[in-house]
Order: structure tokens, then C-alpha cells, then sequence
């Protein structure tokens, strides 16, 4: 399908084209070995609008439909892929699951801070032993009287450092399987919730990767997003949106490392000529092109069909699964491209390399892509 963009949606792409590559772009290789946080980068986006954009006008956010979120999302990742996965992970699964399942008290304690990028938002699903299943994992929530209690490890949590509130999921019935976990929304500052281990990454390196510790963490009860037992359903949801961004990702870096790949077979000679001159060069520029075309229309479709509030899980995760495994081909041509120079830090492309690894892996691994592709194909739901 081919994608026809609205005149907002084309002035929204341009006015995030040019703050992502002037503003987010410069700092974006020093962040990288610093490891510092892209608090700037985010205050400023809370500014133009970009930290709710899919938010309704009432509760602060730009009431953005989700194709104009998706060329956001990849022209921030154009520039900093660890600046756009603070973006999606707040925008995609936090502020859209508080505005899906949210109360209004809820919508209104939290949604006009989250907008503005005053706090920024993470979602704690993962645990140590509980990661493609997260229906096995081990995190209680007791209820105590007009609060609960949580208790329990969380680990991979994106932002977990530097977010102001996370929502976390947790058993509230051991007993009921999937039915049996809710979704929680715990403020930072809440005596119970700790930050443990941050992980040293290979990749994304200024956007913090750490475990949060629950210990006797005390949240009113009507903290609790959705219904009691709602929130594996949350967190699925979360997810299906959570995926058209990593997509989103995927084309934006992927554009960066095809853009990079370009200049430097533009402007290096060798056996007299342009490498860019070669056909062998030629072709493989034509492969990475067509391929990123590809996994952009998969993206607009996965996001044109939420816009039309139809069913769109399929979709998101075919445009993951393409799109993520897409970026890990392109940003490898083009390091090979580079000869030598590509595996220097003087070049951005073994920035895009190393950042692109994760795609493949967060938000369900390509092996969980295909499972939810082939149950909704097959139509005969198979466990894994
Ligand atoms: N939308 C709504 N409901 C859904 C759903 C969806 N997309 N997918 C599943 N459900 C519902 C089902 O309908 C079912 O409900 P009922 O029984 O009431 O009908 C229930 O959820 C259970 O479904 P399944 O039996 O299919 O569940 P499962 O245990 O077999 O798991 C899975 C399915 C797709 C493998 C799922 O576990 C999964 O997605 N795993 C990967 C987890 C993941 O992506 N983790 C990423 C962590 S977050 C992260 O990386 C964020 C970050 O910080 C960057």
C-alpha cells in the first residue's frame, strides 16, 4: 500500500527533520561514550510537542494521529536511536496505555506531566527469569487495605533511572494465569521502588537500561490502571503499538546508515574512480534503499490501520520483525561500505551498527514476531 501523506503529517516531518538534525544530531556521538542521559534533547521535545503526541488536546498532548508519531519517532532516531527509544517507550506503551485504560483521575494526575516531558515515563514488564513469557513472572501486588503492596524484581527497564513513573505489572492471583496480573502506575520518589543494576550496553548507550526493585512498594489502590487482572491485556496492547515504534526506529536509523553509506561512496576514491561508481557499490545501494522503503510502508500501514482503530496486532508485528531485522542488514552494508573507516568511531555508522543490535530483540524478539504473525494467520493459537 502505498502511503499518501496529509499536508500535516508532511509539516509535522519537517519540523521534527529539522529540530532532529540540528539540535538532537550534535550531541548524539558524544552521548554515546558519555553515556549521559538526553535530558535537553527530551525537555525540548516535551516543548514541540513530542512526548504526547497521540495524547488527546485535554490532557496536554497534541491529539496526533499515529502516522504523524511514526515520522517523529524516525526522524529523532535518524539522528540519536537512544534519544527515540525514550520517545517510544513513553509515547507508545505509557502515555497511549494511560489514555486507553486510564481513569479519568488517572488521565488527569498524570497525563498533562507526561505531555509536556516533565517526567518521562517507563513500563516494567520484564524480569530476570520472565522475559519472552511474561506471563511467568514472579512480582506480587497484595492488597492492604486501600493500597497494594509490591514486591519483586524488574529488570530491562528502559529509563528505569531516569523516569518519574513506571508502570509496572504484577500477580495480584497467583492462581489465574495472564488473568491473574495487574497493571500499576508507581511515581518515582515512592519510598519502594529502588533503582538497581544498570546494564553496560553495547548499543543505545545514553538511554539508561536498569533493574527496578519493588520492597514493600505501597501505591493507592487506584493507582491500579485497567481492571484487576487487566494487565497482561495492558501490556499486550502496550505492545502492539510499542511495536509500530521500534518499526519506526528501525526506518530512521536505517535511513541514517543508508544517508552515511551515500556520502562516503560519494566522496572516496579508489582505482581512480568514486566507489559509488562501482556497480557492485550501485546494487547494494539500491538493495538498501528498496528495502527501507519497504519496511517504512509496512510501518505506515501498521499505523494507518491503528489510526482507523481496526484490529492492527499483525501488522505492528510484521513491521517489526521486517523493519528491525531490515536495520541490522542495512547498517552492516553500510559499515561494510566504509572499508576500514567504518569500524572507527570517526564515522557514525558503527554508532548506528551497535544501536540497530537491539531492535531484533526488545518489545518481543523476532522468534515472538513470528509466533503472534503465524497464530494470527493460522488462526489456531499455538503456545510457543
Ligand atoms: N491484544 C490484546 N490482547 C492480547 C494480545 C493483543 N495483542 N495478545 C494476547 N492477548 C490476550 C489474549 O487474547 C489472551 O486473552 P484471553 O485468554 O482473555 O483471550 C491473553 O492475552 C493471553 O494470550 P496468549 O495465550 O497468546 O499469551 P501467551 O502467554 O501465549 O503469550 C506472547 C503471547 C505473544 C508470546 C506474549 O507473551 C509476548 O508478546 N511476549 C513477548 C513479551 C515482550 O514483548 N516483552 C518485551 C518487554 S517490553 C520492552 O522491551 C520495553 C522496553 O523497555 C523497550
Amino acid at each position: 500500500m502505498f502511503y499518501k501523506l496529509t499536508d500535516e503529517q508532511l509539516m509535522i516531518q519537517s519540523m521534527v527533520r529539522e529540530f532532529s538534525r540540528k539540535v538532537v544530531a550534535a550531541t548524539a556521538a558524544e552521548r554515546d561514550k558519555t553515556k549521559e542521559f538526553p535530558a535537553d534533547n527530551l525537555r525540548q521535545m516535551g516543548e514541540l510537542g513530542l512526548m504526547g503526541m497521540m495524547v488527546p488536546a485535554e490532557y496536554g498532548g497534541e491529539g496526533a494521529d499515529t502516522v504523524s508519531y511514526v515520522l517523529a519517532l524516525s526522524e529523532i532516531a535518524y539522528s540519536c536511536a537512544s534519544t527515540a527509544v525514550v520517545m517510544s517507550v513513553h509515547n507508545s506503551i505509557v502515555c497511549e496505555s494511560i489514555v486507553r485504560f486510564g481513569s479519568e483521575a488517572l488521565k488527569k494526575r498524570f497525563l498533562p506531566r507526561l505531555t509536556a516531558g516533565e517526567i518521562i515515563g517507563a513500563f516494567a514488564l520484564t524480569e530476570p527469569h520472565a522475559g519472552s513469557d511474561p506471563v511467568s513472572q514472579l512480582t506480587t501486588a497484595e492488597r492492604d487495605g486501600d493500597h497494594y503492596v509490591i514486591n519483586g524484581v524488574k529488570r530491562f527497564i528502559t529509563t528505569g533511572q531516569n523516569c518519574g513513573l513506571v508502570i509496572v505489572t504484577a500477580k495480584t492471583d497467583e492462581s489465574a494465569g495472564h488473568r491473574g496480573i495487574s497493571a500499576f502506575i508507581v511515581e518515582k520518589g515512592n519510598p519502594g521502588l529502588k533503582v538497581g543494576h544498570t546494564e553496560d550496553k553495547m548499543g543505545l548507550r545514553a538511554s539508561d537500561t536498569t533493574d527496578l526493585l519493588f520492597e514493600d512498594c505501597r501505591v493507592p489502590a487506584e493507582n491500579m490502571l485497567g481492571k484487576l487482572g487487566e494487565g497482561f491485556k495492558i501490556a499486550m496492547v502496550g505492545l502492539d503499538g510499542g511495536r509500530i515504534g521500534i518499526a519506526a526506529q528501525s526506518v530512521g536509523v536505517a535511513q541514517a546508515a543508508l544517508d552515511a553509506a551515500i556520502k562516503y561512496a560519494k566522496g572516496r576514491d579508489q582505482f581512480g574512480q568514486k566507489i559509488s561508481k562501482f556497480q557492485g557499490l550501485r546494487w547494494i545501494i539500491a538493495d538498501m534503499a528498496t528495502e527501507i522503503e519497504a519496511a517504512r510502508q509496512l510501518m505506515f500501514s501498521a499505523a494507518a490501520m491503528k489510526d482507523r482503530k481496526e484490529k492492527y496486532t499483525l501488522q505492528a508485528s510484521m513491521a517489526k520483525l521486517y523493519a528491525s531485522e531490515m536495520v541490522n542488514r542495512i547498517t552492516g552494508k553500510a559499515l561494510q561500505m566504509h572499508g576500514g573507516y567504518g569500524f572507527t568511531a570517526d564515522y557514525p555508522v558503527e554508532r548506528f551498527y551497535r544501536d540497530a543490535r537491539v531492535f531484533t530483540i526488545y518489545e518481543g524478539t523476532s522468534e515472538i514476531q513470528r509466533i503472534v504473525i503465524s497464530n494470527n494467520i493460522l488462526k489456531d493459537k499455538r503456545k510457543p
